[in-house]
């Protein structure tokens, strides 16, 4: 969704700001803003990337010590310049960046245009600084009271940061279900969505509550309030763990290639502490606090979307093979509408990287209502998620800044893996030779994707090839049908291409329609059950002319006989096969996006973290 930034200190706020946009710009990219306080106000706004905006800002007054910046992901009203934040009052004493959504918009601009006041843009944004200047009109309030009552008769979820121009010394922000974060500085104050364009600053940071609203003074004082009941609350003060390296690009030409080549690291960092094939055991701290009742669960309920989704359905596997646990994996956005029978027998299990994303936060909401115990698997620390569930992991991947998402599915695989082992040997499924095998195995997987990751340059032989298809068919069996679904999502996010994932028996119920000789087929064959039946669905793909592009296991002799194309990657244990199989998927649709020419960090429409349902 969009991103936020604001400063208020000693130091000239433009560079702070443009610095933390560009940092913030994953999360949502079809125009930018600035307002900076010198007296006068001065607002900036540029439809397009943040580079319009610093091309647009180069003759203008950029002057101020007190100004905040936003990045967009447009929900009301099309992208353009009007429509960019911030937004100002009618009286151009105010203004507001905003991430989020104001539900009952219409009826609060219908009540203030029946005030007089007119609008200029089609945004919800606007019509909260309007409000906000009638309390301060009619009430005479100072901003920070002023921008409370006015949350009181909002409804939504927001994230925003109000400047009055006759209050020079105060930047206030508050939180209702988007993310916010305050850094504190000696004598200077940062707001934004995430701690990236603050970490060069301070390391010092308070995450806002939902429904807190912060007052951040010039004399460096600063207070938190709750919005509803108007009691100061005692802020949670956090060291920072984050770097700048890990925020830049590192050499790589895009932040999803430094990604995807991040991978054994990161999935290293997830095993880390947690697993010792020598000394066979599994410790996951959110895990054994609630041990008892996550082992005795009647089923594990998965609630999740998109990437994180195709890691849920990993896991239904692996927990009904490894653990002999029943799995739904739902749709967030599904599960949360439609009355589910949800009991305090069942465990809940969120998959977020970036903790944010609304449907999952709304689903966990109602499941928590009904009873059950919420386990979380999230990247990012300290995310709504992380702080909503009862228990959980951190997925330990690092920032993920490119939009596609890459590592974070393998390390929720990881983590999920993780589980279900940990799972399936206490509740006596597994034998413990069978655990040691596996642990074992488990920790070769950052050296085997080492050795994957050396299929590159072949990968991007084989994206030359079949980078002009308007379609492309991803097909896969067991462990590996979610890594199907999983490359097609990769392809046509990035690429623009239309692909789609099936279960490769499925095919013979519709897709092999569409099968000739102008149609890629990646299969994915590092399976050791039914290998024999992927066979028989190349055959068929090929008795259609389809060019097929298959993963398989090294050594492999009889598909190499069959496809088109073979890209070989090392052995592995049934129940790990996605995640080697997945990497050359991402490779692919990387090498085939930067082929066509487009944005593989910033895909058209996409934004890094969907906060809005
Ligand atoms: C795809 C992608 C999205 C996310 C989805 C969920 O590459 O990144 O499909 O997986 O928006 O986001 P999180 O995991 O942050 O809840």
């Amino acid at each position: 969704m969009c991103g936020i930034v604001a400063y208020i200190g000693k130091r000239q706020a433009y560079p702070i700001l443009i610095k933390g946009l560009q940092r913030l710009e994953y999360r949502g990219y079809d125009s930018a803003g600035v307002a900076l306080l010198n007296g006068a106000m001065h607002v900036y706004k540029k439809k397009g990337k943040v580079q319009e905006l610093i091309n647009f800002a180069k003759t203008q007054d950029c002057e101020g010590t007190l100004g905040m910046g936003h990045t967009r992901w447009a929900t009301h009203g099309k992208p353009d310049d009007i429509n960019a934040h911030p937004h100002t009052s009618g009286d151009g004493r105010l203004t507001l960046i905003h991430n989020g959504i104001i539900e009952n918009y219409a009826t609060l601009k219908t009540a203030l245009m029946r005030l007089g006041h007119t609008f200029t843009s089609q945004t919800d944004t606007e019509v909260l600084v309007h409000l906000i200047e009638e309390l301060q009109r009619r009430e005479h309030l100072p901003i920070e009271e002023a921008v409370r009552v006015a949350l009181t008769k909002v409804v939504g979820a927001y994230a925003i940061v109000v400047m009055d121009k006759t209050e020079p010394n105060k930047l206030v922000a508050a939180r209702k279900a988007s993310p916010l974060v305050l850094g504190i500085g000696q004598d200077e104050f940062f707001f934004a969505s995430d701690a990236s364009p603050i970490v060069e600053y301070t390391k010092k940071v308070v995450y806002l509550e939902d429904e807190q609203i912060a007052v951040a003074h010039r004399n460096g004082a600063y207070e938190l309030r709750n919005i509803f009941k108007n009691q100061i609350e005692e802020p949670f003060v956090q060291q920072l763990n984050l770097t700048i390296e890990a925020l830049e690009k590192g050499g790589y030409d895009s932040f999803m290639l430094k990604e995807i080549h991040e991978q054994p690291k990161t999935i290293g960092d997830c095993m880390r502490g947690r697993l010792n094939a020598e000394e066979g055991w599994i410790k996951l701290g959110g895990l054994e606090e609630y041990e008892q009742r996550i082992g005795n669960a009647q089923r594990f309920i998965i609630a999740a979307c998109g990437t994180s989704w195709h890691a849920g359905l990993v896991a239904e596997y692996l927990f009904e093979e490894l653990a002999r646990i029943p799995v739904e994996v739902e749709y967030a956005s599904e599960l949360r509408y439609r009355n589910p029978i949800i009991t305090d027998k069942d465990v809940v299990i969120a998959i977020s990287q970036s903790g944010e994303t609304a449907d999952t936060l709304a689903a966990l909401e109602l499941a928590k209502s009904q009873g059950a115990l919420i386990y979380g698997i999230v990247n990012v620390v300290g995310s709504s998620i992380a702080r909503l569930t009862h228990a959980g992991s951190y997925i330990h991947a690092g920032p993920e800044i490119g939009v596609a998402s890459t590592k974070a599915f393998t390390g929720q695989v990881t983590l999920l893996t993780m589980m279900a082992l940990s799972l399936g040997y206490k509740r006596g499924k597994i034998s413990k030779t069978q655990y040691h095998k596996l642990l074992t195995e488990m920790e070769n997987l950052p050296s085997k994707m080492e050795q994957v990751l050396k299929v590159n340059e072949q990968v991007k032989y084989i994206a030359s090839e079949i980078k002009d298809a308007p379609n492309a068919l991803y097909l896969g069996r067991g462990y590996n049908f979610p890594v199907a679904l999983e490359g097609a999502l990769k392809l046509k996010e990035i690429s623009y291409i239309h692909a789609e994932g099936y279960p490769a028996a499925e095919m013979k119920h519709g897709p092999i329609a569409l099968i000739d000789e102008n149609m890629p087929v990646v299969v994915i064959c590092n399976n050791k059950s039914a290998y024999e039946k992927i066979v028989s669905n190349i055959q068929e793909v090929k008795a259609r002319k389809g060019i097929v592009i298959a993963v398989v296991t090294e050594g492999d002799t009889i598909i190499k006989e069959l496809a088109d194309y073979i890209i070989e990657i090392p052995d592995t244990e049934e129940p790990f096969a996605p995640l080697l199989s997945v990497i050359p998927l991402q490779l692919l649709s990387y090498h085939i996006a930067v082929m066509r020419n487009c944005n593989v960090d910033q895909p058209r429409n996409l934004a890094k973290s969907v906060t809005v349902e």
